[in-house]
């Protein structure tokens, strides 16, 4: 695997080879020793930021967290000049997050043949590895991903993180995900999806529900005027819950925004992995680094 830049470039056999590599790590160890990782975040991150660093250095890499806002992008700097400039210092992978769609398409084509590059979050379209360390987690809980309900509820239609995970439990043989959401923000490319009329037919027997925040960032202003509003009817509670099977995991890819998509008593209930996913992101980081410098 030379790069990650969309789920979908992985087989069903490259997805497992990595899940088991993960479930096997020791660390530290030594895999990227004398390697640079360049982590480049156009958009804020806590989560996938500090993961991929701790996932390469666990690896042995040398780590460079590129500061956008003291970089010299400031002064006019492209985005071209910036990564062959890094290029020319010896960075052997770029991890890059962008609020453009596409933007790793478009840096694959500036780089050596030797530089890795890994898709961090780009616009509304992918995050491969929140897909990945989401199916691991899935995993973890549950023994065949095929036959399960997994529903994923609110701001589909804006989330990289939602499309990721739709392609990858595609690709697992998954092709009955439902969705609901309000009517504006459900999603463009609606195949291989049950939509739901109410959250009742979501949340009713679901093995896995994946509760989203609303994309402020990529919606207008007033698009959800009444948050209250949204979680009465989109926000997950206790009573909906009741709903799924006694054993429903609850996922959410962070950051939550609490008494809105999810209620803090479920976001920190036994149900939730919320922090498990968490975990998992440095296990399946490390392992998509290691997997792409074997
Ligand atoms: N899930 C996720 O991408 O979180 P961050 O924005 O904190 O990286």
């Amino acid at each position: 695997m030379k790069h990650l830049i969309d789920i979908k470039d992985l087989s069903q056999e490259t997805i497992k080879a990595i899940f088991l590599q993960a479930s096997t790590l020791i660390s530290p160890s030594k895999e990227l020793a004398g390697k640079s990782v360049a982590n480049l975040f156009f958009e804020n991150s806590t989560r996938t930021l500090i993961s991929f660093e701790l996932a390469a250095k666990k690896l042995g890499a040398d780590v460079i967290n590129v500061n956008i806002d003291k970089s010299s992008t400031k002064k006019g700097e492209t985005l071209r000049d910036t990564i062959q400039t890094l290029q020319a210092m010896g960075i052997d992978a770029f991890v890059v997050r962008h609020s453009d769609n596409k933007t790793c398409q478009t840096i694959k084509k500036w780089l050596n043949p030797k530089t890795k590059l890994i898709n961090a979050g780009d616009g509304n379209n992918q995050h491969p590895t929140q897909a990945l360390l989401d199916t691991y987690t899935i995993l973890q809980h549950k023994q065949d991903i095929t036959n399960i309900k997994i529903s994923i509820i609110g701001d589909i239609k804006h989330s990289r993180v939602a499309n990721s995970l739709i392609d990858c439990l595609n690709i697992l043989g998954n092709n009955s995900i439902h969705v609901y959401a309000p009517e504006q923000l459900l999603p463009t490319r609606p195949n291989k999806l049950i939509i739901c009329k109410d959250f009742q037919q979501a949340a009713s027997d679901a093995d896995v529900i994946v509760m989203l925040r609303i994309q402020k960032e990529r919606i207008a202003k007033h698009a959800i005027p009444d948050l209250d509003n949204y979680h009465h009817n989109f926000g997950l509670t206790n009573d909906k819950l009741k709903l799924a099977k006694i054993d429903c995991i609850v996922m959410h890819p962070g950051p939550v925004n609490r008494g809105v998509e999810i209620t803090s008593s479920i976001a920190d209930g036994n149900q939730s992995v919320i922090l498990e996913q968490v975990k998992n992101g440095v296990l399946v980081r490390q392992a998509v680094l290691a997997y792409m410098f074997k």
